[in-house]
């Protein structure tokens, strides 16, 4: 029997111990896994698990019986000192954390590999769908150069309500929360933290080298209004938040944006809660892994599987990455964007925007607005020329602005 404790009680660390309780592993690992203390400091005393709910970590690391630790608390303080101190004290870790691996993973693989278990975090990223394990294991022959993906539930559960349903996204944000999809402090989906730091663990394992995650240039869907998803899905593209990172010259390019898709790309048709990560592997090409990015079971899926993983190879082929990611300036890759614009006069708006952009490709649009995509050009060259036409139109003018994938 291998014993387990569970720090963080809330929707994932209960979907853990349902899990744990209500499965039995004997036949995968040779072994029953088993939930001996969970931590939390709130009470529960209507639970089935009051018995074994405490508040006190120190009865958890002193407790020789437990071989591995699930932290399922979320943020930085306290889970880093707690799982610095399992490791240290012998014990494996998994995680759901993406804060703490996206942080400090350099540091606590460190700690992990030199006490001989482990740290792991399949659920950090993509909720239920296994990319962590293949992307370190089953493509470890590839050089991987490109990673693209949809990464948060909550906003792609967002943009998914708005399109089809017509949901306000204040509505469809209530019931992402209601549905256990989102952060407790939903900023971090929507404003593209979860994403960034989800792409900054996946570019860690890919090039083995930790990225600073609040370095890397993020925007998440705020801005995003029902009409712009409309105008994109009238010339045939989905809105969709995207988290995309690649190798070049040994230096890591790292974004985090909204983006339109044509519906020819594999990411386009991907909806709801949703998520799906493309990795261009240098032997396999493109691979898609596709599955639910959030909620309480498919996380705890992750989870638990990491466990019994612990407990069949006792963290054999374990991921492993150090600090000292540089990131690379993103301003001379060429970008098309997609803008709408307040002008109740449309021939002084298609003058002006063709003076700053030369020629553009118009959306068909309601009179009192002008859309369109610019043409290709570097970041640099688009910033200032989308300064020119805030200039020109006033900021409160500018509708829309979604950079368009290729
Ligand atoms: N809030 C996250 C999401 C949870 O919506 O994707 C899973 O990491």
């Amino acid at each position: 029997m291998k014993k387990v404790a569970v720090l963080g009680f809330g929707i994932v660390g209960s979907g853990v111990v349902e899990v744990i309780t209500e499965s039995s592993f004997k036949h995968k690992t040779g072994k029953e896994l088993s939930v001996k203390a969970i931590l939390d400091l709130r009470e529960f005393p209507d639970s089935p698990f009051a018995g074994i709910i405490t508040n006190d970590f120190e009865k958890i690391i002193n407790d020789d019986e437990i071989d591995i630790v699930v932290e399922t608390m979320g943020g930085l303080s306290p889970a880093f000192d707690f799982t610095l101190r399992a490791l240290n004290a012998g014990k494996s870790v998994v995680t759901s954390n993406k804060e703490l691996v996206a942080k400090k993973g350099a540091q606590l693989l460190k700690a992990a590999r030199d006490n001989n278990v482990c740290y792991l975090f399949e659920a950090s990223v993509g909720g239920g769908i296994p990319i962590i394990r293949p992307l370190g294991n089953c493509l470890a022959a590839n050089e991987i150069k490109e990673i693209m993906g949809i990464l948060n539930g909550t906003t792609n559960y967002i943009l998914t309500q708005m399109i089809k349903n017509g949901e306000t996204f204040e509505d469809a944000l209530k019931d992402a929360q209601a549905k256990g999809y989102a952060e407790r402090n939903p900023a971090a989906d929507i404003e593209g933290v979860d994403t960034c730091r989800k792409i900054a663990i996946l570019s860690a394992l890919s090039y083995g080298k930790q990225i600073d995650s609040d370095a890397i240039p993020t925007e998440g869907i705020t801005k995003i209004t029902l009409k712009d998803v409309e105008y994109a899905e009238s010339i045939g593209y989905a809105v969709k938040l995207i988290g995309r990172s690649k190798m070049s010259g040994g230096k890591i390019y790292a974004k985090v944006s909204p983006m339109l898709l044509p519906k020819s790309h594999p990411l386009s048709g991907v909806e709801d809660v949703f998520n799906a990560i493309l990795v261009h592997g240098s032997a396999t090409g493109e691979v898609m892994f596709y599955g639910k990015g959030a909620g309480k079971l498919p996380t705890a899926s992750a989870v638990v599987a990491d466990c019994i993983d612990i407990v069949k190879h006792n963290g054999t082929g374990a991921p492993f990455w150090e600090d000292g990611g540089v990131l690379t300036d993103v301003s001379g890759d060429p970008v098309r964007y997609y803008f709408r614009i307040k002008a109740d006069d449309h021939l002084r708006a298609e003058n002006g925007v063709r003076a700053v952009f030369g020629k553009v490709r118009r959306i068909e649009s309601g009179d009192d607005e002008t859309v369109f995509i610019t043409p290709p050009e570097s970041e640099t060259d688009f910033a200032e020329k989308a300064a020119k036409l805030e200039a020109l139109f006033g900021a409160q003018n500018i509708l829309g602005k979604i950079q368009v994938a290729d």
